[in-house]
C-alpha cells in the first residue's frame, strides 16, 4: 500500500512552487527528457500538476491524494491510484509515461516497470527524474575533512533499503535501490535505455542554501528515459 500525501498537500502545493530546485535543476531535466513526446502521457506521482502542464494537454495526472488531485484537475484529466498498480488502465493505454520525484516512494521498483511497460504502447517512452541513488542511500550524507573540503560518506550504497525524511510536518519513507539494481529491472520489464542524466545542484541553487556548501561534485539528481521493446 502506498503513503497517503493528504495531509501533506498544502505542504507539497507550497513546496514545489516554491523550491527553487525545481525552477533550477528539476523542471530544466524533465523538459529536456519529454520534450518531443506527444500524445497520451501518463503523469505518475503527478502532484498538483505543474509538470502536466509541460507535456500538453493529453497528460493524464495519476497520484493517490485526492487533495493533490483535486488541484492538478485544473490543469487536466486526473485518476486516483495507488502506484506502482495501473490495473485501472487497459494495455497500451498511453503512448507515454513520466514521473517527477515518484519512484523513490515506490517499495516495489519491478512492479512499477512491469506495470508502465504494459500499460504504454510499444516504442512508447518511460521518463524518470527522481533522487540520485548515491544522494538517497540510508546513511549517505556529506562530512567535512579539517581543510573544510566536503566529501560524501556512501551509506548503505549496495543495499536495498528506505530511510524515513523529513517532508512537512511528519517523515516519509524513502526507497533505495543501487543503480544496477534500477537499470536490470527496468531492463527485465522490456525497458531499453536511451538517456540517463547525472546532475549535482546548479550553482544558483548552491549559491541559495549554504548547508549545500561544497556538494557541487555530489551527484543529486538523476534523470532517465526509455523506450518500451517489450
Ligand atoms: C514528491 S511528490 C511529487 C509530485 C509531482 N510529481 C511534482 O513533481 O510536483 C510525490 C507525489 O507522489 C504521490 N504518491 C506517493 N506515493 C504514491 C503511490 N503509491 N501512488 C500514487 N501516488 C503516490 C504523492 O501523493 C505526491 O503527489
Amino acid at each position: 500500500m502506498g503513503e497517503d500525501w493528504d495531509d501533506l498537500a498544502d505542504w507539497w502545493s507550497t513546496e514545489s512552487t516554491d523550491d527553487p530546485v525545481y525552477a533550477a535543476d528539476v523542471h530544466p531535466m524533465y523538459r529536456e527528457l519529454t520534450s518531443d513526446l506527444s500524445g497520451v502521457i501518463a503523469d505518475l506521482g503527478c502532484g498538483t500538476g505543474q509538470a502536466m502542464q509541460m507535456t500538453g494537454p493529453q497528460t493524464i495526472g495519476v497520484d493517490l491524494s485526492m487533495d493533490l488531485l483535486s488541484q492538478a484537475g485544473s490543469i487536466g484529466p486526473v485518476v486516483r491510484t495507488c502506484l506502482p498498480s495501473l490495473a485501472c488502465f487497459v494495455d497500451n493505454a498511453f503512448d507515454h509515461a513520466a514521473s517527477i520525484y515518484l519512484l523513490d516512494l515506490i517499495r516495489d521498483d519491478a512492479a512499477f516497470f512491469s506495470e508502465t511497460a504494459r500499460a504504454v504502447k510499444r516504442g512508447g517512452s518511460l521518463v524518470v527524474v527522481m533522487n540520485h541513488p548515491v544522494f538517497l542511500a540510508p546513511g549517505s550524507g556529506p562530512f567535512a575533512d579539517p581543510d573544510k573540503e566536503i566529501f560524501w560518506r556512501w551509506g548503505s550504497y549496495f543495499e536495498i533499503g528506505s530511510s524515513q525524511e523529513p517532508a512537512g510536518h511528519r517523515n516519509v519513507e524513502f526507497f533505495h535501490r543501487p543503480l544496477d539494481v534500477l537499470l536490470n529491472n527496468a531492463a527485465a520489464a522490456g525497458w531499453s535505455l536511451n538517456v540517463m542524466r547525472e546532475r549535482p545542484l546548479s550553482p544558483q541553487v548552491l549559491d541559495a542554501f549554504p548547508e549545500f556548501f561544497g556538494q557541487d561534485t555530489i551527484p543529486r539528481l538523476l534523470g532517465l528515459r526509455w523506450t518500451n521493446i517489450g
